[in-house]
């Protein structure tokens, strides 16, 4: 049976680190409220010259230099993010132009906080139909872009960065990406949106004054969803595949919040220490956010061959989804 394999994982993060300290110097919050409430201690924010896709062009150098492929043998970029350099192009084809990924086509898909899992479900397909494949997944964002720095309820929260896989194809059919789950229920849309800049309202000096091309939030509802949403789709990959909590080496959960994290933990019946947590020191990068957990329990040699690894993302839409591979 073909299955797509990671065969190379790469993160990148801005240079400048924000403390939970230098927002108390922006909006009227404390580190206390910050940490007791979300985990969150740091986030890197972009400054000049760093975008969604220069970050992305690193992580996937990175993710390649592992592999050892070189940018021209790779045939295919899919990125997840909500905050693109720019409408048009596409994040991935300007990631192929910057790497010189000669041979590659790219696209975004356009799922928030899940854009990464929903971008992997698509590469994984990919590999399938074509095993010779390489392709690159992504998860970028500079959430600084479309933050509102003067709303504390959501600017504590939010960190930039990027996360990248390289997806190969292989024979052996105990390993690899197992089975993807994705979900969506638009009808919760406006819990979790940004109302600005597409064609229902489009970019004007009033739009930017009301500061509406940036992420609008009802915190405490969103929590709700996210806990059972998370919680459903995991247990749905799990029973898919025959497999018990207990069964699972490492959960890499959308770090949004640590008490969501250990609330979907606890639900599933997972322990708290095979739940891969980082938002301490990045935040919630939304679709970078897996993949840079993923990047750094590879490097690090938490995950070895065979160890069963669950992914799960929450985030705008509402879109969520699981993705179970056996490393
Ligand atoms: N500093 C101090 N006080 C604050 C802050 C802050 N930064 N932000 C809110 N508060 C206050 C509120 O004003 C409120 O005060 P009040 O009681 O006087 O009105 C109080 O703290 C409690 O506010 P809640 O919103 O009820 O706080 P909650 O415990 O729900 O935590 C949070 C808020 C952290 C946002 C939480 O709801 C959460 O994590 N939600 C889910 C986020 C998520 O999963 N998002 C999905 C992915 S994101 C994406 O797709 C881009």
């Amino acid at each position: 049976m073909n299955r797509s394999v990671i065969i190379g994982t790469g993160s990148a993060v801005p240079k400048k680190v924000v403390t939970n300290e230098d927002l108390e110097s922006i909006v009227d919050t404390s580190d206390e409220w910050i940490r007791t409430r979300t985990g969150i201690k740091q986030r890197y924010i972009a400054e000049d010259g760093e975008t969604t896709s220069s970050l992305a062009t690193v992580a996937s150098l990175r993710a390649l230099e592992m592999a050892g492929v070189s940018p021209e043998e790779v045939d295919m970029i899919v990125v997840g993010t909500t905050s693109p350099d720019m409408i048009m192009p596409n994040t991935g084809a300007l990631i192929q132009k910057h790497l010189g990924a000669t041979k590659a086509f790219g696209f975004d898909v356009y799922a928030a906080c899940s854009g990464f899992v929903y971008a992997l479900a698509v590469a994984d397909k990919f590999v399938k139909e074509k095993p010779g494949s390489k392709i690159l997944a992504v998860g970028a964002e500079i959430l600084s872009s479309i933050t509102d720095w003067q709303d504390r309820n959501t600017c504590v929260l939010f960190g930039d960065a990027a996360g990248v896989v390289l997806l190969g194809g292989s024979q052996e059919s105990d390993r690899g990406i197992l089975s993807t789950h994705l979900r969506s229920d638009g009808r919760l849309w406006e819990l979790l949106h940004i109302p600005g800049g597409g064609c229902v309202y489009p970019p004007s000096a009033e739009m930017a004054e009301k500061r509406d091309y940036c992420i609008r939030m009802q915190g405490n509802e969103v929590f709700k969803h996210a806990v059972r949403s998370l919680a459903g789709v995991a247990r749905e990959a799990m029973e898919e595949n025959q497999l018990k909590p207990d069964d699972i080496d490492l959960f890499i959960p959308h770090q949004a919040n640590m008490r969501i994290m250990k609330k979907v933990a606890e639900s599933l019946e997972i322990p708290i220490d095979r739940v891969y947590v980082n938002i301490d020191r990045y935040g919630n990068t939304s679709s970078a956010s897996i993949p840079v957990a993923l990047d750094e329990a590879n490097r690090s040699g938490r995950l070895k061959r065979g160890d069963l690894v669950l992914l799960d993302a929450f985030g705008g839409g509402f879109t969520w989804g699981a993705v179970m591979i056996r490393w």
